[in-house]
Parts: C-alpha cells; structure tokens; sequence
C-alpha cells in the first residue's frame, strides 16, 4: 500500500461537477462525473451561474463518492488537483475554493492544473506507454489547437482557432438546425443519416503553411443556408445539413493535423515523431475518428484517440495532469487562484 500515490482531481470548469482518484499519473481508481445537462438544454446552453449553484451543490457528494468508488479516506490522498482555469470563472471558483478548503482541513498538498493539459493528459490513461513528445490535435468546446506536446508539463501551440472553436461551431450549427444543445453530439447523431456530399460548405484552409484554423464562416454559411432555403419555401433536410457541415470541418481538421506530423517528421522515419494524439470533446465525434483512422492508415501515422468516456470533460484527466505537474513543480499554496483565460 505505501508506493502508491493518490491524487484526488477535482474538475468544475464549465457544466460537470467531477471527482476522480488516480494512483499515479495513469492508473484511475474513480471518475465521478454529475452532468448538469438536462438541467442547462432547457435554455438551450449553459447558464453560468447556474452551473456555479449546482457545482454548489454537488462538490461535496460527487467527492464522496469518488472516495468511496477508489475505496480509499481522506487520510489515503498524497495530493489534491484542481482544474484552475481555463473556463467559466464561477464556476471554476467552486472547484478551487473546495479544493483550497480540503486541503487545508486534511493538511494535503493542493495543486492547479490548466484544464487543456488535462485534456491532452486523458491520453496518458488510454495509452499506458505514451511519452511526450508528440503532436496532438486539441478539440474542444472552447478551444481548437494543434500543439507540440515537448513535455507533460511543456505544451507549444502550433496554430489556434482564429475565431470558433470546432465544439463552439457545433453548438452554434445546432441551434440554427433546431437540434439544441448539446450540439456536438447531436449533429454527430444525425449526420448519420444525411448524405454529407448533398450540400457543400466551403472548407477554410488560411494561409497554406499555417496551422490557425477559422470556423465562423461555416457558422454562417449554414445560417445563410438555412435562411434561403426557408424563404424559397423549400424544407431544410436537417440530416444532410449536419452532415454537410460536419464533413467540411473534419476534413480540414484531419488534413492540418496529417499536414503538421509531415511537416515534423518524414515518411520512412519510423520514430516516435510519426504519431498524432487527440483530445478534447469533439475527440469523441465519430466521423473525426473515422476520418482521422483513415488518414493516419494511409499516411503510416500512429494514431491515439482518447477513451471515449475521457474526451468530454472529466476528473480524471485533471489527475493525471496534476501528477504531473505536482512531480516537476512541487505544490502550489493556499493562494492558488481561477482564471477564465489560461494560456497553455
Ligand atoms: O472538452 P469539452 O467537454 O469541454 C470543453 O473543454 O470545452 O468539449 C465540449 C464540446 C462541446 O462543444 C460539444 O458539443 C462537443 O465538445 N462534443 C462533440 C461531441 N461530443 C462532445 N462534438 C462533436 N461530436 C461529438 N460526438
Ligand atoms: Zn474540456
């Protein structure tokens, strides 16, 4: 019993009030998650300070039970992390006053963790042996980025989104087609049954060597879609809608992603800098994965896609990120604080 090293995670930075207990960096013990979905898809979105009230609520059972889950107390936990941004600011407060306050009253070390790394980290729990360093392709609700992953703690972003990010432009889409939220998973849904070749939306490449990626106008693209086919009194085949626009951005994101490990390594070089890792929520979209299957097979790319359980928003990837980082940097203090914008 005495090698191991629990780490309690907490995570509340957006609508999921959750807790894990990892021993280690990758081995995961329990993942408490207590989605506020059915409460925020009656206003078509999450209401922040809703989400903040019922963090409130749930921090102190969700904690409980994911104590309970790993079958360990208080007195087992090594280390406290806690998501400190990047999200919604009252939210993330909840999550680092609890942890601020358990720290104290159980005297247990209390580490912040960026929830991007956290992101990135959920593929060290689906690949037991994966390193750093890596290109991964992050795709989120709030953010979209190709980046060099030098270190667990060392992340350099290659290209951003410039405007939406891929999960926003679900969301959005979503709500134009009636779909409500949460978007991504809908469109996911019922792309299926559409014929994505039926309408064509315009893929944003920008500047041939940039790995930046734009999708607000596909945004209104659809919109202005929509809008015609309306007024002209002709019925919108939502199915084809969804997939139209999924097909559009997937191929641009599987193409910068295989553009960048070629760019990065050659084709015969068999080493560790021919792999492409991904995270985030939309990881969990199928057509990605199937697209990016595809690609990484032809282009002799090995490819990691996260769990799907890990690619929305989870404990658990906040306590292999905070392992991590706990290692390299020691713990943080009592004055630990939460930022809506954190850079990675
Ligand atoms: O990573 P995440 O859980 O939260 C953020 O850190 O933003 O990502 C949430 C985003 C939402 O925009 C959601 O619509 C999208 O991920 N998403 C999906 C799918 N599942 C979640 N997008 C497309 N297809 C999915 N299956
Ligand atoms: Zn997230």
């Amino acid at each position: 019993m005495n090698d191991r090293f629990l780490t309690l995670a907490i995570e509340s930075s957006c609508d999921e009030t959750a807790a894990a207990v990892l021993d280690g960096g990758r081995q995961v013990l329990s993942n408490v998650i207590s989605s506020q979905i059915a409460i925020h898809e009656a206003y078509g979105g999450v209401v922040p300070e809703i989400a903040s009230r019922k963090h409130l609520e749930n921090m102190n059972p969700v904690v409980q039970c994911a104590l309970d889950e790993a079958g360990v107390t208080w007195k087992d936990i090594d280390l406290i992390g806690v998501t400190h941004g990047p999200g919604l600011i009252g939210a993330l407060v909840i999550g680092v006053a609890a942890a601020k306050g358990y720290s104290l009253a159980g005297n247990i070390p209390l580490i912040g963790v960026n929830h991007m790394y956290g992101h990135v980290s959920s593929n060290f729990i689906t690949y037991p042996d994966l390193e750093p360093p890596f290109l991964c392709l992050v795709v989120s609700g709030g953010h979209t980025n190709i980046v060099e992953v030098e270190g667990y703690t060392k992340i350099k972003v290659l290209g951003s989104t410039r405007d939406d990010a891929v999960g926003e432009a679900y969301d959005k889409v979503a709500r134009v087609i009636g779909l409500g939220y949460p978007g991504g998973p809908k469109i996911d849904k019922l792309a299926k049954e559409g014929n994505p070749e039926a309408i064509h939306f315009k893929r944003v490449y920008l500047e041939k060597e940039s790995f930046d990626f734009s999708f607000s106008g596909i945004k209104t693209a659809v919109l202005n879609y929509v809008n015609s086919e309306r007024q002209a009194g002709r019925e919108i085949k939502t199915a084809d809608v969804a997939a139209g626009f999924q097909e559009a951005v997937v191929e641009v994101l599987v193409t910068k992603s295989v553009e960048a490990v070629n760019r990065y390594s050659s084709k015969d070089d068999n080493s560790f800098n021919r792999r492409l890792v991904v995270a985030g929520g939309v990881a969990a979209n199928s057509r990605l994965r199937e697209a990016l299957v595809e690609a990484c097979d032809r282009e002799k790319i090995k490819l990691y896609l996260p769990e799907m359980g890990l690619c929305t928003d989870n404990a658990a990837m906040i306590g292999s990120a905070a392992y991590y980082k706990y290692k390299e940097y020691g713990p943080d203090d009592l004055s630990l604080d939460a930022y809506a914008d954190l850079s990675f």
